[in-house]
């Protein structure tokens, strides 16, 4: 159930850490009104944040996110933006984008995915999106993945200056879902249809007994260190949706 939002107090209200429930809130969008997390159950969610409406860097995030909204929508995944600006400046610098804006080979871009207005802060502050250390009045370049439960599963935080990581970003989602789908884990720089780490870490046991009597195409350099083939075609076959 969705509560409406509370006056946020940083010393009783830490910020989510991975494995804890998205907290909750109510807040007006560019789309309307969202319940969050609730709306969203049953498909994962890139809830981000960026500095503000009308500056350069988040320009060039916003036009990137609605290229490639597909390629999330592809992995069931939807965006959620967020600044501490107002809805008319929203829609504004949405518009302004729309008419005016070529970054790359992207123009004439329609955002229509949710951007927050939060002005108040309330939700910049409950998902530790404000760092006075970088500033004080604005949200860093925060991204939260959420699962279908409601369940935080990633974050990663850029500072003011640099422009996130899309392939990255995309990179994360795929593998959060092929870890669930496939019980795997996914090494260093890992792209869909390289070889897999099994079993996820943690979890040796089972690693020591494919070392004795190991699948076919099953390879271990030690009891800790098992791999595995897995095609990207079978990733996209058990993951993707929207593209087919
Ligand atoms: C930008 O998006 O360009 C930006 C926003 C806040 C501070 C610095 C740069």
């Amino acid at each position: 159930m969705t509560v409406p939002n509370q006056p946020v107090n940083s010393s009783t209200s830490p910020m989510p850490r991975l494995g804890d429930p998205a907290p909750e809130f109510v807040a007006n969008t560019t789309q309307g009104e969202i319940h969050f997390p609730e709306d969203y159950r049953g498909r994962w969610v890139i809830l981000f944040s960026h500095p503000a409406d009308f500056t350069p860097v988040c320009t060039t995030e916003f036009m990137t996110f609605a290229a490639r909204e597909g390629e999330f929508a592809r992995y069931n995944c939807a965006l959620v933006g967020l600044s501490v600006d107002g809805l008319y400046s929203h829609i504004a610098w949405l518009r302004t984008i729309k008419e005016k804006i070529r970054f790359r080979d992207y123009e004439g871009m329609e955002v229509s995915f949710p951007l927050i207005e939060d002005i108040g802060m309330k939700v910049a502050t409950r998902y530790g999106m404000i760092m006075p250390g970088e500033d004080s009045t604005k949200a860093v370049r925060a991204v939260f993945v959420i699962d279908p439960k409601g369940t935080v599963r990633a974050m990663l935080y850029y500072p003011l200056s640099l422009g996130r990581n899309f392939d990255e970003l995309l990179r994360v989602l795929v593998g959060l879902q092929t870890a669930d789908q496939f019980g795997v884990a996914t090494p260093a720089d890992w792209r869909p249809g390289e070889r897999v780490i099994i079993p996820p870490a943690g979890s040796c046991g089972t690693a020591k007994e494919r070392m004795s009597n190991p699948d076919a195409d099953v390879e271990c350099a030690d009891w800790f260190f098992c791999t595995k083939p897995l095609p990207a075609a079978e990733i996209e076959l058990a993951l993707a949706t929207g593209g087919r």
